[in-house]
């Protein structure tokens, strides 16, 4: 057997950069240098069972012994998109009777599913700020992909964190806010994980815009010059840090078993074979145990990525159908020729199968997937992709549960009220109650007419795309209205034209409250949706929803403005229109969309959502947009607000949003007083010191190319990826590939200071203060607040005010309650780009307290 690497030439056909050393040439198409680029980092880190992963990393390894080269390649390489009844699989392990784990979307359910339940989104779940309802969320999902056979269920989601307003896909995820956004994470991974699920933290990193993600895709929408390759972000180390990495170090520490690697680049290196993130940021300072797979289709080189930290090739295919690989045979190769180590791989599968153990999945009892990506009927093809084959392939297994209470309530408690002129809402005994606009009824195609709900008709209850699930029901806000207005007998009128304006006229004339329903959808990239390429065009509404609005509101001097939107929506030409008496900003709030409007609507649940993003005057007033044209053949993002998004920045300008971050109302009030801080510890943010144990190398031995091919009477399907070789002469004798310096360094490492347990050095996560203070419901109902609190350094290069901590409670009418929240040593650190390190400054911070990020009656100061 020849002892060469394989040439380079093999593994970089398309035009794929060296990711471990970010992009190598000087190309951006107007000749000036690439900048920033991404530094490399080697060896990869191998997986250890640091903190509560030790039983299931035990059980992995020695799984994983048992393991042939060909069986281990196998787990970590996809079968090729729509080759089997998930939107990912792996090979099997028919040996040990071992099946393809099925990966499955999405954030808010079980995508493509039948009977299955479509959650609310992750953003609705913020908006809750109830830390209860994101992990039952989170549970009941889990439970969900569980009883679909699914092993692996693609969220939840902190990239895009939210850097643009527009940005397509932020409902997805949770806020806009890292500290929010990390409860989020947490909370939900938790959840799903209790449940038996491995979930997904993605995408993995700076994943902001839809906007030229990926090449191909915006090419073929033709409608801007076209790109040689993904965008890059670029993103500063400290920022990096405090904003995009933070939400992602709390789901590690709650022990993620997976996390997806994201389209673009960043920093100029492909985010699937970013060496300096998969290797240095996630696996050695997070110290995350789990395992990165590609996002579909991001996956780019052969050795590079894996050496670079990739562990599993999703869907497997170079592109969707190519029915080649850069994995599969390709890796058995790399590994038999030595340019691909095989501690390496045995630590790909290690990690896989950790995850696996981790969250108490066994062959013998997980749920056999039973239910099919690509037909809702009973029988399908075996292997969509290519036609072939055919048998059952749903079994429609319910497993719904009693899911619905829960998603109604998180739709109740993340509606956020943002106007109540003379507390007309809840309503009373309503006389004649006038519904206009087609965001109040069912779509005429049906709630899942339009394919990943590419288009936006009917209620907007979910964005479009991957991050979908097929409603199983979605109950209207019209039909959820009558259903209750019939108690009071009242009259219900409808009008949901969004343009026959002499019948809404003359509806709104005869009602005694108008419901004025308008929208704002965005979704993922691969679809555009009249003309939105995923990312929004604007802020405004759609459907001429600013015109349905000026026709009630003149007409009805009662009018509610209810909003369903993918995230912030501008509200100037109506916010203070005389007869514009509430406005509620309901979101995506999934399928009990009607049922959690009523209960709002009507008194039973006392509004408590509070905003997860600033909603401004203007969209300039955000600072930051989408690049909708490309500044180069690869286009280049540089974050330079840094720290300062949404509420920081206009914080820091000193502009006057129209609605704060965190601002909701109630149908009660409440005062903060009392505002005590504790010091409960006197430890201190420790630098981690020492080295890891370093790799054990492989003893095994490999034997020739001809025992790896295909195995006589194997029935090959066409286009699906295996682990084979093609012939035993598929070992290339000649080698220009060179491998990054150190990717082969088995020796011990030294730990990084900020590193050395999951989640990052564990000092940080030391509870030094805690903080209380007292809420008393002043008002006439009973009801529930989120404390917030905010931290100001005072320093110039620090926001105004960044939240710390929040807690939601529930107050009867004239009670007071003590919220307690405690701040981390995280909490007061920043990153230092000298160090490479957490430092917390010695310096006087004051803490606030209060109901949004600008209504902070309380502060004291933290000595
Ligand atoms: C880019 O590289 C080419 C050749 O690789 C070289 O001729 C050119 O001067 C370089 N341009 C810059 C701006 O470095
Ligand atoms: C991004 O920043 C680099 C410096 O790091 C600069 O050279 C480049 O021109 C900037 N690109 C854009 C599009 O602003
Ligand atoms: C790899 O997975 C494929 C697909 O499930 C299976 O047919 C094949 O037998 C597996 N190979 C090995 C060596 O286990
Ligand atoms: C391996 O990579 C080569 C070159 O990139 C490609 O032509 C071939 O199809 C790949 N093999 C498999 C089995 O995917
Ligand atoms: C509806 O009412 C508005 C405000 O009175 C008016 O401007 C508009 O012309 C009316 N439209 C129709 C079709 O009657
Ligand atoms: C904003 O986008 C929506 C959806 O594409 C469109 O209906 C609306 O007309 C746009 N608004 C403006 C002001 O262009
Ligand atoms: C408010 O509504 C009343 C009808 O109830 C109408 O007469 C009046 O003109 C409206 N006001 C405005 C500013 O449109
Ligand atoms: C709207 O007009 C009616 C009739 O003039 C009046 O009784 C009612 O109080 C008004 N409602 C509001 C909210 O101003
Ligand atoms: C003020 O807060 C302290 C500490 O949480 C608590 O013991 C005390 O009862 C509170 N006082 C009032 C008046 O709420
Ligand atoms: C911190 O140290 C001081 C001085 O040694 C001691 O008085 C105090 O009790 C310590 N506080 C805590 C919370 O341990
Ligand atoms: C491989 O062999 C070496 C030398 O015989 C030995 O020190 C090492 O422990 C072995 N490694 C493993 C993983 O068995």
């Amino acid at each position: 057997m020849s002892s060469s690497k394989l040439s380079a030439a093999a593994f970089l056909l398309l035009l794929s950069p060296i990711g471990a050393f970010g992009y190598t040439k000087n190309y951006t198409g107007d000749g000036a240098p690439i900048a920033p680029l991404s530094p490399p980092y080697f060896p990869s880190p191998v997986t250890s069972g640091a903190g509560d992963w030790a039983d299931a990393y035990v059980k992995a390894r020695n799984f994983v012994d048992q393991l042939t080269l060909l069986e281990k390649v196998n787990l970590t390489t996809g079968t090729g998109w729509g080759q089997d009844h998930c939107v990912g699989n792996v090979g099997t392990i028919p040996r040990l009777n071992f099946p393809s784990l099925c990966l499955q979307d999405s954030p808010l359910g079980v995508r493509m599913g039948t009977y299955a339940s479509a959650f609310s989104s992750g953003m609705n779940v913020a908006a809750t700020w109830d830390r209860g309802l994101m992990y039952k969320r989170g549970y009941d999902m889990g439970a969900e992909f569980k009883g679909k056979g699914a092993n692996i269920a693609l969220g939840p989601v902190a990239g895009p964190l939210g850097r643009h307003s527009e940005g397509g896909r932020n409902w997805e995820g949770f806020s806009v806010d890292p500290w929010l956004t990390g409860v989020g994470m947490w909370e939900t991974v938790k959840g799903m994980q209790d449940a038996g699920v491995i979930a997904t933290a993605k995408h993995f990193i700076g994943n902001e815009q839809e906007h030229f993600r990926q090449s191909g895709e915006s090419n073929s929408f033709g409608t801007h010059e076209p790109v040689l390759q993904a965008i890059s972000s670029n993103i500063d180390d400290r920022t990096m840090h405090e904003m995009y990495l933070w939400p992602f170090a709390d789901a590690v520490r709650a022990g993620v078993g997976a996390i997806m690697c994201s389209y673009q680049q960043i920093n100029n290196s492909y985010g699937c074979q970013n060496s300096h993130l998969l290797n240095g940021l996630l696996k050695d300072e997070l110290k995350f145990e789990g395992f990165v797979m590609s996002d579909w289709g991001a996956h780019h080189s052969g050795v590079d990525s894996g050496l670079a930290g990739l562990d599993m090739s999703m869907p497997g295919d170079y592109t969707f159908g190519s029915g080649t690989s850069w994995w599969g045979g390709n890796l058995t190769t790399a590994v038999l020729n030595g340019s691909f180590p095989e501690w390496r791989l045995d630590d790909m599968a290690t990690r896989i199968m950790a995850a696996y153990f981790k969250v108490g999945q066994d062959p013998e009892t997980y749920p056999e997937t039973n239910f099919d990506s690509w037909t809702t009927s009973d029988y399908g093809y075996l292997h969509n992709q290519v036609q072939l084959g055919w048998g059952l392939v749903n079994k429609h297994v319910n497993v719904m549960g009693d899911h619905h209470i829960g998603i109604r309530e998180v739709g109740a408690k993340s509606t956020v009220l943002l106007k109540n002129v003379d507390g007309v809402l809840p309503l009373g005994g309503q006389r004649q109650i006038g519904i206009f606009g087609s965001d109040a009824g069912e779509s005429p195609l049906g709630p899942n007419g339009c394919s990943d709900r590419s288009c936006n008709k009917g209620t907007l209850a979910m964005g479009w795309g991957s991050g979908t699930a097929n409603f199983p029901y979605l109950i209207t806000p019209l039909e959820a209205i009558k259903a209750r207005a019939i108690q009071d007998g009242t009259v219900v009128q409808s009008v949901l034209d969004d343009y026959a304006y002499a019948q809404i006229n003359s509806t709104a004339l005869q009602a005694s409250v108008c419901l004025a329903f308008v929208n704002s959808d965005a979704g993922e990239g691969y679809v555009s949706v009249d003309g939105n390429e995923g990312d929004r065009n604007n802020l405004t509404l759609w459907n001429n929803g600013e015109t349905l609005i000026a026709n009630v509101a003149a007409n009805c001097n009662n009018t509610v403005v209810i909003i369903h939107a993918a995230g912030t929506v501008l509200v100037e030409s109506f916010v203070d229109h005389p007869n514009v008496t509430a406005i509620i900003w309901a979101g995506l709030p999934g399928q009990e969309s009607g049922n959690a409007l009523v209960d709002v609507l009507y008194g039973a649940v006392n509004p408590s959502g509070k905003l997860p993003f600033t909603m401004a005057k203007t969209r300039e007033d955000y600072g930051t947009d989408i690049l909708y044209e490309p500044n180069g053949l690869i286009p280049q993002e540089n974050f330079t607000e840094g720290l300062f998004l949404d509420y920081r920045h206009f914080d820091k300008a000193s502009i006057e949003p129209r609605y704060e971050f965190g601002f909701g109302l109630s149908y009660t009030t409440f005062a903060y007083s009392n505002l005590t801080i504790k010091k409960v510890s006197n430890s201190t943010y420790t630098p981690m010191t020492g080295f890891t144990a370093g790799i054990p190398e492989s003893n095994k031995t490999l034997g020739s190319p001809s025992d790896y091919t295909f195995p006589e009477g194997l029935v090959k399907a066409s286009k699906f990826i295996y682990p084979y070789l093609d012939n035993a002469t598929a070992i290339p004798s000649d080698s220009t590939y060179e491998a990054p310096e150190g990717a082969y360094d088995t020796s011990p490492q030294p730990i990084p200071a900020a590193g050395g347990a999951p989640g990052g050095n564990p000092s940080l996560y030391d509870v030094i203060y805690e903080v209380s203070a007292t809420i008393s419901n002043t008002g006439s109902r009973g009801g529930e607040e989120v404390a917030q609190l905010y931290i100001s350094t005072g320093l110039e290069d620090d926001p105004v005010n960044v939240l710390r901590g929040f807690e939601k409670v529930s107050i009867p009418v004239g009670q007071s309650t003590t919220v307690t929240m405690h701040l981390n040593n995280r909490d007061l650190a920043r990153w230092d780009t000298v160090k490479g390190d957490w430092v917390v400054l010695d310096i006087e911070r004051t803490v606030k307290v209060g109901s949004s990020s600008r209504k902070l009656p309380l502060s004291a100061t933290l000595a």
